[in-house]
Parts: structure tokens; sequence; C-alpha cells
């Protein structure tokens, strides 16, 4: 099924709402993008992939790197469930409020706290979490130049007093395995990875396929594949989680460079971009133009 004039028509629907958001400049080197680029990606479950407008424009993939970072880590067989919870925040994605009265437990996954505890794991487990996504990401997507953007994970370095306070909060209450500095490193490393929407529409297949890679290899059970579209419906787009799933209807998950990954659980992805974001830091053009297609298509969990 060609889905080109749907994706076109999402793509026009997103354009109006770009002037309403802005670019975020807490990571300087973020701050350089064009507010004015959009783009839109499906990849379906047998490996098709169809785009409109700058799909093909690598960005910073941001906080969306944190559902791989997990994918991996439940991949191992590890029960990372009792250094980190599943529950929505309600809270910022940077909050440091509710790890003191949470035992330095972090709510979920997605929320930096959370990626930071997750990261921590897979550093343990790997030796190297940053490449352990990159070579994932580079083998799904079948994008070999696909890479980290030094200048980015550095810029976020410099800049990060805040994700420094929570590393070193939660390394306070034992919930960290390997130096502060290390795991931040890491982080930053998966974070700063660019990648188009078209690489990201297809490395989040396997979440469609039922845990099942590219290349036929199962990474996760079908069990923990629904939990992790289930921990992004809640968790993945931050105190903006509600607004995402009454509009969108799907799984997701944004980051700060403005690119937001769905899953249609059986069906395929969709991966949109735009740097303009609203005040949870969710890319304005991205939700309206998923809103826009799932509406027009169908294609919903719901
Ligand atoms: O740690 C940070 O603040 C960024 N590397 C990631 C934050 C992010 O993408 C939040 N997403 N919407």
């Amino acid at each position: 099924m060609d889905f080109s004039l749907e994706l076109e028509l999402a793509v026009e629907a997103a354009r109006p709402m770009l002037a309403t958001g802005r670019v975020a400049d807490y990571i300087p080197a973020l701050g350089a993008a064009d507010p004015n680029a959009f783009g839109l990606a499906l990849a379906t479950v047998d490996g098709e992939v169809y785009g409109a407008g700058d799909w093909q424009t690598p960005f910073s993939i941001q906080s969306i790197s944190k559902l791989f970072a997990l994918a991996l880590t439940l991949a191992t067989g590890d029960a990372i469930w009792h250094r980190v919870g599943r529950e929505p925040s309600g809270t910022p994605f940077n909050s440091l409020v509710q790890l003191e009265s949470e035992h330095g437990i972090p709510r979920n996954p997605f929320i930096n706290a959370g990626a930071i505890v997750v990261t921590d794991r897979l550093l343990s487990l790997t030796g190297n979490a940053g490449a352990a996504i990159r070579e994932f990401l580079r083998d799904e997507s079948g994008n070999p130049h696909l890479d980290t953007d030094h200048l980015v994970a550095a810029s976020e370095a410099e800049h990060g007093h805040r994700n420094a306070a929570l590393t070193h909060f939660i390394a306070s209450y034992g919930n960290l395995e390997n130096p502060v500095e290390s795991v931040l490193q890491h982080y930053y490393e998966h974070c700063a990875i660019a990648a188009s929407c078209r690489d990201l529409a297809l490395a989040g297949l396997f979440l469609a396929r039922h845990g099942v890679r590219a290349d036929g290899s199962r990474l996760l059970s079908a069990s923990d594949a629904k939990r992790v579209n289930a921990v992004l419906l809640t968790c993945g787009t931050y105190d903006a989680a509600g607004d995402f799933a009454y509009r969108v209807g799907l799984p997701g998950k944004s980051g700060v460079g403005g690119g937001i990954l769905a899953v249609v659980p059986g069906r395929g992805t969709l991966c949109a971009w735009g740097p303009a974001l609203d005040r949870a830091g969710n890319s304005v053009g991205s939700v309206a133009a998923l809103e826009a297609f799932t509406t027009a298509t169908g294609w919903s969990v719901f």
C-alpha cells in the first residue's frame, strides 16, 4: 500500500504549526537547527519505507535514543525494573524533584534520570553503551554512516549541569554501578547520534514486529515488546503523554532535536522531525503531522 499522499498531507498539516514552537537552545549546538525543516517517514513491517519533506536529513535523535537503550538492556534478559519505575512522572523530562522522596529510583526509563540508570546498566552489560546503540541503529537502518555528532555530545557535556546533578544524586542512593563521568559520557554519546526519519523509522520496526529485528532474529520477547510500547505510550512524551495519546493514539518517543518515533504494532512505524518544540520539549510539527496521519488512515492502537 502506498501512503505517499497521506504523508504529503500530514506534512502540509504540520507546516503552519512550525512558527508556534521554539528550537531547543539549552544545548547550544542544537540551537542552530532550521525551525522550518520538516520531514515524515513511514516504514511498514515488511521493511518498505516512504517519506515526505526532509525525511532523509539527519538530525540529533536526543531522547529517542532512550527507547533503544531500554530495548537493548531488556534484550539481555536483565531485570532493570527494580532500579527504574514505569509510571508517568507528570514532571519535565529533566526534573530532579521526585528523586529524593523516591530514594533515587527514577519514575520511568524515558525521563533523563531513568535513562541515565538504564545507560549505566547497558554500560555494565556491554562495556560500551554508546557504541551498542549506534551499532544497533546502523544494523536496523542499513545506514553504515549513521554516527554520533561529537560536537553535540561535547556541547551537552559542557552545559550538562542538570544531568550531572541527577547522576550524582542517583549515585548517592547507590543506584549507579559505574563512575558518574563514564555514565554521562555514554548517555551523551547516544543522545547525540544523528539519524534521519528514514533511519529511525526502520530502526524502530522491531517494536511493530513484536520484538523481531530486520534480519529475522528476535531482540525482545513479544511480551517485552508489548511492555516497551506500553511505557512509550504512557511516558514517552513526558508530561504531555496524555495529550499525545489523545491526539495521536500511538506509543511514541520524542527528543529535543525535534524528532518523534511512533509505533503502530503489527503495521509499522512513523518518524516525524521538525526542530521547533512546545513547552514540554516535544516537536509541535511532529505531533501535528502524526495526528493528521493517524486521523486520516486510522493507524492507531485505539
Ligand atoms: O539530556 C538531555 O537533556 C538531552 N540529551 C535529551 C533530552 C530530550 O531529548 C528530551 N526530549 N524531549
